[in-house]
C-alpha cells in the first residue's frame, strides 16, 4: 500500500494502510451508524460552543453546523454511502462533513477526541433508550391497571409452589406486575439521573487547553452537569451496565408474567384466552393456537441478561483510560434495547387484549381445598382454638373430604362434627371463595377493597 491509501484521520505517520482484517476487526461502522443523530447533536453542540468561545471563527461554526444538518439528511435519507475504512460514525461523519464544506471541517475537532466523543454519543443514545423504556413500562402498568380494575373482585387460584394455596383475586394478580413495572420505573429513572453529566471536553483523556466552555455543551445536549473528571468521563461505560442492569430485571418479571401466560392459556387450566392478534397457528396441527408472542417474551431475558454478563466482562479489569474493547459496548447494548422495547410492546398488546376465563378461574379457585386456611382461621376465632391445633384439625377435615372425594364445602356438619364436635354450622360461611377473598382486608392484601383502593393509588401516582 502507499502513502495515500493510509487513513485520513490519523494516517499521518503511517506509510502504509491497514490489513483487510485489521480494518473488519477496527471497524464499528457497521453497528454504530445507529448513533448518527447523536453524533451530529453532539457535534453541532461543540462547533458551536467552539465559536462561542472565539476558539473557532462564527463563519466556520455556521458552516459547519449546516454541513451537518446536510450529512444528518443524507444519513437519514438513506443516500449517505457509509466507509469501512472510515471506522466509525464519527470519522465518517467528519469525512462527509469535509466532502460538502472543505476546510473548515477540520476545525470541528479542536479541544475534542473520539474518546469524549463516543462517551457522549452513547450516552445520549442510552438516555433515550431510558425515556422508551419508561413510556413503553408506563403503558404496559396501565394494561395491567385496566385488567385489575376490571376484575377486582374476580376469583382465582393464588398459587404457592404452582399449587393451590389460597384464593386471590384477579386484580390483586394484575397488581402485584404494577408493583414490579414500578419498581422497574423508577430503576430506570435513577440510572438517568446518575448518568446525566456530559462528558464532551473531555478531550482524548486528559481535558483541553483550549478555553473550551463545558456547562454550555452540557446544557444544549440536556446534561444536568459537565462529567467533573475528565478520565472517568472517557472511561465510565456505569451508564450502559445500568441500562442493561435496568433492562434485565425488567426482562425477568417479563418472563415471569409470560410464562403464567403460557401456562393459563392452555387447554388444561384455561385461565384465559390469549386474542388472535398476539397468537399464532400451527402448520400441521389445525386446532392449535399457541402463545408464540409469549414465549419469546419469556426468552428475552436470555439475550438482554447475556448483554449485562457480555459488557460486565469486556470492563472488569480494563485499566484506565478508554481502550478499544470499549467499542464492544455498543452492539450489546442495542440489541438488548431492541429486545426489551419489543418485549414491552408485546406484552402490553396480549395483556390489553387477553380475556380471562372467569368460571374457570372461579372453578379452579374453588377447588383443592383452598380455603382450608379460611376453616382453620374460623376454628381460631370461634372456638378460641390455637393456630397450630386448628391446622392439625383442618388437616382431618381436609383428608376427609379427599377420602369421600368432595370439597370442604359439601362435606356435611355431621362429617365436621366426627372431627371436632364444637364446630357449628356457620363455618359453611368461611368456606366459599367470596367470603375467603373478601375477608382479607388487611393492607395489601386480595380483598377487593384493597384491590380497588391500589388501583386508585397507582392511577393518582401516574396521573
Ligand atoms: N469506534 C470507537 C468506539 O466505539 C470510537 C472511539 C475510538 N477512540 C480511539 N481512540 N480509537 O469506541
Amino acid at each position: 500500500m502507499t502513502k495515500d491509501q493510509s487513513n485520513a484521520m490519523w494516517g499521518g505517520r503511517f506509510a502504509a494502510g491497514p490489513d483487510a482484517i485489521m480494518e473488519a476487526i477496527n471497524a464499528s461502522i457497521g453497528f454504530d451508524k445507529r448513533m448518527a443523530a447523536q453524533d451530529i447533536a453532539g457535534s453541532r453542540a461543540h462547533a458551536a460552543m467552539l465559536a462561542a468561545q472565539g476558539i473557532i471563527t462564527d463563519s466556520d461554526a455556521k458552516a459547519i453546523g449546516e454541513g451537518l444538518l446536510t450529512v444528518l439528511s443524507e444519513i437519514e435519507g438513506g443516500t449517505f454511502e457509509f466507509s469501512t475504512a472510515l471506522e466509525d460514525i464519527h470519522m465518517n461523519v467528519e469525512a462527509r462533513l469535509k466532502d460538502i464544506i472543505g476546510e473548515p471541517a477540520g476545525r470541528l475537532h479542536t479541544g475534542r477526541s473520539r474518546n469524549d466523543q463516543v462517551a457522549t454519543d452513547f450516552k445520549l443514545w442510552v438516555r433515550d433508550q431510558i425515556d422508551a423504556a419508561i413510556q413503553g413500562i408506563e403503558a404496559l402498568m396501565r394494561a395491567f391497571l385496566s385488567q385489575a380494575e376490571a376484575g377486582a373482585d374476580w376469583v382465582m387460584p393464588g398459587f404457592t409452589h404452582l399449587q393451590t394455596a389460597q384464593p386471590v383475586t384477579w386484580g390483586h394478580h394484575m397488581l402485584a406486575y404494577v408493583e414490579m413495572l414500578g419498581r422497574d420505573l423508577s430503576r430506570f429513572r435513577d440510572a438517568r439521573a446518575r448518568m446525566n453529566e456530559c462528558p464532551l471536553g473531555a478531550a482524548a483523556l486528559a481535558g483541553t487547553s483550549f478555553p473550551i466552555d463545558r456547562d454550555m455543551t452540557a446544557q444544549a445536549l440536556g446534561f444536568d452537569r459537565p462529567a467533573a473528571n475528565s478520565l472517568d468521563a472517557v472511561a465510565d461505560r456505569d451508564f450502559a451496565l445500568e441500562f442493561l442492569s435496568a433492562s434485565s430485571i425488567c426482562a425477568m418479571h417479563l418472563s415471569r408474567f409470560a410464562e403464567e401466560l403460557v401456562i393459563w392459556s392452555s387447554a388444561q387450566f384455561r385461565f384465559v384466552v390469549l386474542s388472535d392478534r398476539f397468537s399464532t397457528g400451527s402448520s400441521i396441527m389445525p386446532q392449535k393456537k399457541n402463545p408464540d408472542a409469549a414465549e419469546l417474551i419469556r426468552a428475552k431475558i436470555g439475550r438482554i441478561l447475556g448483554a449485562q454478563v457480555a459488557l460486565f466482562t469486556v470492563m472488569k479489569g480494563l485499566p484506565l483510560t478508554y481502550s478499544k474493547d470499549m467499542q464492544e459496548d455498543k452492539e450489546q447494548v442495542f440489541d438488548a434495547a431492541d429486545s426489551l422495547m419489543l418485549a414491552l410492546a408485546a406484552m402490553t398488546g396480549m395483556v390489553s387484549d387477553m380475556t380471562a376465563n372467569r368460571p374457570a378461574l372461579e372453578a379452579a379457585a374453588a377447588s383443592g381445598f383452598s380455603t382450608a386456611t379460611d376453616l382453620a382461621d374460623w376454628l381460631v376465632r370461634s372456638l378460641n382454638m390455637p393456630f397450630r391445633d386448628a391446622h392439625h384439625v383442618t388437616g382431618s377435615l381436609v383428608a376427609l373430604a379427599e377420602s369421600k372425594g368432595c370439597d370442604l364445602p359439601e362435606l356435611t356438619i355431621e362429617d365436621m362434627k366426627s372431627v371436632h364436635e364444637h364446630i357449628t354450622p356457620d363455618v359453611f360461611d368461611v368456606l366459599g371463595v367470596h367470603n375467603s377473598v373478601a375477608s382479607r382486608v388487611s393492607y395489601g392484601g386480595t380483598a377487593p377493597e384493597q384491590v380497588r383502593a391500589q388501583v386508585a393509588r397507582w392511577k393518582t401516582v401516574m396521573g
